[in-house]
């Protein structure tokens, strides 16, 4: 071919990368493979291997070790060991080891990439100039916060051991997103590898030799879901951070209801690619390039589902067409490849017979007429088109190269339609229009959201779901705080398993004590006071015996009534800061004029001095909480690309409270002030000790322009109205600060819809003291932050 026909037609051959250094690393370890644990090799005690190969070619690259309970015991009992060494270190040192990682995972880009294509399938160019930058990136970023930590997290400290547990999609990315942060706030790591891709965790293993850091500090066990399993069971360990399917995202939420770890998950997701009338469409068709086919659509946040603009969809799926029909795909160490392998047998199947049973249910199938290889794992980039919204490819993740297009008429039918999903990690907005893009992304319910792009990340930029693609962030400030705790908490003790202390005989008050029977209160939902569908009321005695009232009995029914009001409530979330803010400072006021009468009935119950101390500080807390409402503010994060992210804090939702038994008052203004003043919703259960304090709170919510169901208070029999809180599928979140088995409940109950769950984990919390009982901790657990993504300068 002569050059003039060469620049006619653009056409270009392979450019193979070189891969014999990374076989020549493979061969010097013989292809075999040990556990990486307190600083050396460990062959698995079981003695048993099980083989990683390469999914373009099917052949086996080395043998891997599978790790047992006892290898995890081991790789445990060494981060335990090295925890008290590695907390004590500046945190300097710390962020010396941090940025030693980074510079050693430069000096080894290559290697580590090649290494990753090899074992995953992705091309080249994407582990090339993406994955292994975007490692060092986080080291780099994360020695920055290891250096800044106790200047920016003061009165915080390390959960402790971490276990780790990452996917085979993005391996070594997955290695830095997780032990990053981690080492960068004084934990110590156990980190499984998926068992398709563990080489490159292995080699970053030896990174952590050659940097010396201190052995136990970082361990490797590789595995499959067993050595997970024994990984998340293991006592020892205090915090799970787990990416990869919900449906195992389920099944560690259960495992680690009844202990106190905490946990973060990353799980699946069917995002969104919205593309407006307006929107520089072949823009948007390159970035449908990177949203889908960018490692071969095995992307938890892959734009899988395209909502087009009726307007422009005819044209849009010729464009679509189009640009299918120039994507290369084969052997992903060919540098000019678009689209490599997948990675393993199982997941080939799992994406034919998805894309079957969506053409089943009638959708089109069209795939480019493009050269495939004639060995290894490959499937052609797929277009479904005519899909309908309930398709099971319309809402089940499928993890592969397949796009699934849908059309819109309206801006809202485009936010129904992306919101019509169960999960709710990503979303791409396409509009050449800032107002257009800016009103759909803030009603997305999505905890990433790019305008004008795709598939964007970084280090400073927070990375996480909202509903069932899980809770927790990664990277950024919204990251960090998933391995810490405050110092006080770590160390309560235990909620005292005793009766209401009285430090005072009750005393009669003249003006203010009702007649002992007739202090009937009602249930408070919607801004009503309404009556319990059971129809039953319960005594509520003083210490003494006299009875004090009655409440009513509540039951499933006034909780579904309940949440179903709190959830019409939602405009109070888009209220403005200000407006709340007013609201809770009003509320504040009313409750000072009564403060007397307020304190005087509750004195039957706590005692006089107690009383009175509840309600001065609930008024200061209530204050607190007003305060925040327009300062709990977001933050702008600069990654190193033509975008700032705006990082939102916005509220969770409908937010079940269940409020502490001792301090009827002023434990649940600490609980339900914090979440509404940042614009959740709430049902309240109340103190069952003492629920005649719903009769006080809500004459005040009432006085105080509180809108309707923004505040509900259901009284009865607590674990019986918390289990259906927990339970129910419309509720987000459940703050429980009761007993230890109730927070394991909360845990375990709130599997179906993975909502998000803020206990006291049994422990004590002294809501008198402004330290424990208010501030930061609980406004962290009342927002999740969405990252906006939004292109900016030159
Ligand atoms: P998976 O969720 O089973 O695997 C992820 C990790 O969890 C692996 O390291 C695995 O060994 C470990 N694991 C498995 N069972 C476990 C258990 N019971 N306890 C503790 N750890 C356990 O994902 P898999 O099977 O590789 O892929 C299946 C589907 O999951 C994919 O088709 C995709 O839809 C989804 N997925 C989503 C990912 C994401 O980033 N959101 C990543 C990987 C898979």
């Amino acid at each position: 071919m002569s050059i003039v026909e060469k620049f006619m037609t653009m056409d270009y051959g392979p450019a193979p990368e070189d891969p014999r250094e990374a076989l020549a690393w493979l061969d010097r370890s013989g292809r075999r493979f040990s556990h990486f644990i307190n600083g050396t090799w460990h062959p698995p005690t079981n003695g048993e291997y099980f083989d990683t190969t390469d999914p373009s070619t099917g052949e086996k690259l080395a043998a891997v070790s599978q790790g047992s309970a006892a290898d995890v015991d081991a790789a445990v009992k060494a981060a335990r060991a090295a925890l008290p060494a590695w907390q004590a270190l500046t945190p300097h040192a710390r962020a010396r080891y941090l940025y030693a990682l980074a510079r050693q995972v430069q000096k080894h880009s290559r290697w580590l990439a090649v290494l990753e294509t090899l074992d995953n399938g992705k091309p080249i160019r994407e582990s090339r100039d993406i994955d292994i930058p975007l490692v060092a990136r986080h080291f780099y970023h994360h020695a920055g916060w290891a250096q800044l930590l106790e200047q920016e997290f003061p009165g915080y400290t390390a959960s402790g051991v971490v276990g780790q547990i990452i996917p085979w999609n993005f391996p070594l990315l997955m290695v830095a997103w997780k032990i990053a942060p981690a080492l960068a706030t004084g934990n110590t790591v156990v980190l499984k590898p998926a068992e398709f891709t563990s080489l490159t965790a292995l080699a970053f293993a030896q990174i952590c030799q050659e940097v010396g850091l201190p052995a136990g500090v970082v361990n490797i066990v590789t595995g499959d879901g067993s050595t997970g399993e024994a990984l998340v069971k293991h006592p020892e360990v205090d915090k799970i951070a787990f990416t990869g399917s919900t449906e195992v995202g389920r099944a560690i939420r259960k495992a680690t209801a009844q202990s106190h770890k905490k946990l973060s998950l990353e799980l699946g997701g069917k995002s969104p690619f919205i593309i407006f009338e307006d929107a520089d469409l072949d823009s948007a068709v390159e970035g449908l390039v990177d949203g889908i086919w960018f490692n071969q659509g095995q992307v938890c946040c892959a734009g899988s589902r395209l909502l087009m603009q009726e307007s422009v969809a005819d044209t849009l799926i010729g464009k679509i067409q189009n640009r299918m029909n120039t994507l290369r795909i084969g052997p992903p160490l060919d540098k000019a490849i678009d689209i490599g392998a997948i990675v393993a047998r199982v997941q080939m199947e799992r994406i034919q017979r998805l894309v079957d049973q969506g053409v089943a249910e009638g959708a089109t199938c069209w795939q480019p007429s493009i050269p495939m290889p004639s060995r290894g794992l490959y499937f052609l980039p797929t277009l479904l088109s005519n899909v309908h919204p309930a398709s099971v490819v319309a809402q089940q993740e499928i993890f592969g190269p397949v796009l699934a297009a849908m059309t819109f008429r309206t801006p809202r039918e485009a936010v129904e339609l992306a919101n019509n999903t169960v999960y709710g990690l990503a979303a791409s907005v396409w509009s050449e229009s800032i107002n257009v893009s800016l009103h759909i992304a803030a009603q997305l319910k999505a905890g990433v959201v790019w305008v004008n792009g795709t598939n964007l990340f970084d280090a400073a930029c927070g990375f996480g779901g909202y509903r069932e693609s899980g809770f927790g962030r990664e990277g950024g400030r919204e990251g960090l705080i998933e391995y810490l705790e405050p110092i006080w908490f770590k160390e309560a003790p235990p909620v005292r398993a005793i009766p209401l202390a009285i430090d005072q005989p009750p005393e009669r008050h003249s003006n203010v004590s009702a007649p002992p029977i007739d202090r009937t209160v009602k249930l408070y939902i919607g801004g009503k006071q309404a009556r319990p569908d059971s129809g039953y009321s319960m005594e509520v005695r003083a210490a003494d015996g006299r009875l004090l009232g009655e409440a009513p009995l509540g039951n499933r029914k006034d909780i579904r009534n309940a949440v179903e009001a709190a959830r019409k409530a939602e405009g109070w979330g888009k209220a403005t800061a200000h407006n709340r803010a007013q609201v809770l400072f009003y509320i504040a006021e009313n409750l000072s004029q009564r403060r007397d009468e307020i304190s005087g009935r509750l004195s039957d119950i706590v005692g006089r001095k107690q009383a009175e101390q509840e309600v001065s500080l609930g008024i200061e807390r209530i204050f607190s909480y007003a305060a925040w409402a327009d300062k709990f503010d977001g933050a702008i994060h600069n990654p190193p690309f033509r975008n700032v992210a705006l990082a939102m804090k916005e509220p969770i939702g409908t937010v079940g409270v269940v409020c502490p038994v001792d301090t009827p008052l002023l434990g649940f203004l600490s609980l339900v002030m914090p979440a509404i003043s940042l614009g959740n919703t709430v049902v309240a259960i109340p103190s069952e000790k003492y629920p005649l304090i719903a009769g006080d709170l809500y004459q005040v919510f009432e006085t105080s322009d509180l809108p309707g169901g923004v505040v509900n208070i259901v009284t009865g029999r607590m674990q019986e109205l918390t289990k259906t809180l927990a339970e129910h599928d419309d509720v987000d979140a459940v703050w429980c600060f009761a007993d230890e088995a109730s927070a394991a409940a909360v845990k375990a109950l709130s599997v179906g819809n993975l909502k998000q769950t803020f206990t006291n984990e049994g422990r004590a919390i002294d809501w008198f003291d402004t330290k424990q009982g208010e501030g930061r901790w609980f406004l962290e657990h009342a927002v999740q932050v969405k990252n906006i993504w939004v292109p900016y300068g030159e």
